[in-house]
């Protein structure tokens, strides 16, 4: 029997061409938005990556266009403060969300983030498909939950991306599977595929970029 929500598979080589020809397509930094009336034209296939603060989402960005310092990463939670649009090719956006579940900035500060990225999460036409990321140490938590819920109602397709997967032992990963596969089963908007990613060591990039290039 194969398990709900297994991790998506390596792509084959003919497979992988299709992302690695995507990918080695120009990518730019676009415009940061900070409301929704800056968000540019809804004109090509877009994906976003969402998760807490601090979980990798810029990391992973600059892994996948193989660019370090495209996306600000940075170890201090709440790096991302605005929803930044690269364009990749002629043909997809890739757009770099704010965390959310930081509580170390001032709250007005936090709310206007957290108003903007649930208005986008949910109001976003050509959104194709939300990579939701989770620390593959830590699993899902309650803040994701209302995330995934929002998606859920929204009708946007999400992705659970595992992250730092150098980071976790192996016998511990299975446990953080069990857990997040029963997470997701909650949730109707799921995609039936997690990813297992690490930006450090280049897990699942050539995956993700398949994934992203076959939508
Ligand atoms: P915010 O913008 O604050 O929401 O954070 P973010 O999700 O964009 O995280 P960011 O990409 O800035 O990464 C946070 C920290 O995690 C940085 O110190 C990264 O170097 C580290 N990191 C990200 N991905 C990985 C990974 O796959 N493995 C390891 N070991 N560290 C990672
Ligand atoms: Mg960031």
């Amino acid at each position: 029997m194969t398990l709900p929500f297994p991790i998506a598979e390596t792509p084959d080589a003919a497979e992988a061409e299709l992302g690695r020809i995507l990918f080695a397509g120009q990518t730019d930094f676009l415009k940061g938005v900070v409301a929704m009336s800056g968000l540019p034209p809804a004109d090509r296939t877009e994906v976003c990556f969402a998760g807490r603060s601090n979980v990798g989402k810029s990391t992973l960005i600059n892994a996948l266009t193989g660019r370090k310092g495209l996306a600000r990463a940075s170890n201090t939670p709440g790096r991302t403060q605005e929803i930044n649009f690269f364009t990749l090719a002629d043909s997809h956006y890739l757009v770099d969300l704010p965390g959310y579940g930081y509580a170390n900035a001032p709250l007005p500060v936090i709310e206007k983030w957290q108003r903007l990225l649930k208005q986008f999460l949910s109001g976003r036409q050509t959104l194709r498909r939300a990579f939701v990321l989770i620390d593959a140490r830590h699993g899902i938590k309650s803040v994701d939950q209302e995330i995934l819920a929002l998606l859920d109602g929204a009708a946007v397709t999400f992705q659970c991306v595992l992250t730092k997967a150098d980071k976790v032992k192996a016998r511990d990963l299975d446990k953080v599977l069990d857990q997040v596969r029963a997470a997701l089963a909650k949730h109707p908007a799921a995609f039936p595929e997690i990813v297992l990613t690490s930006s450090e060591k280049g897990d699942g990039i050539a995956t993700l970029r398949n994934i992203i290039a076959t939508l």
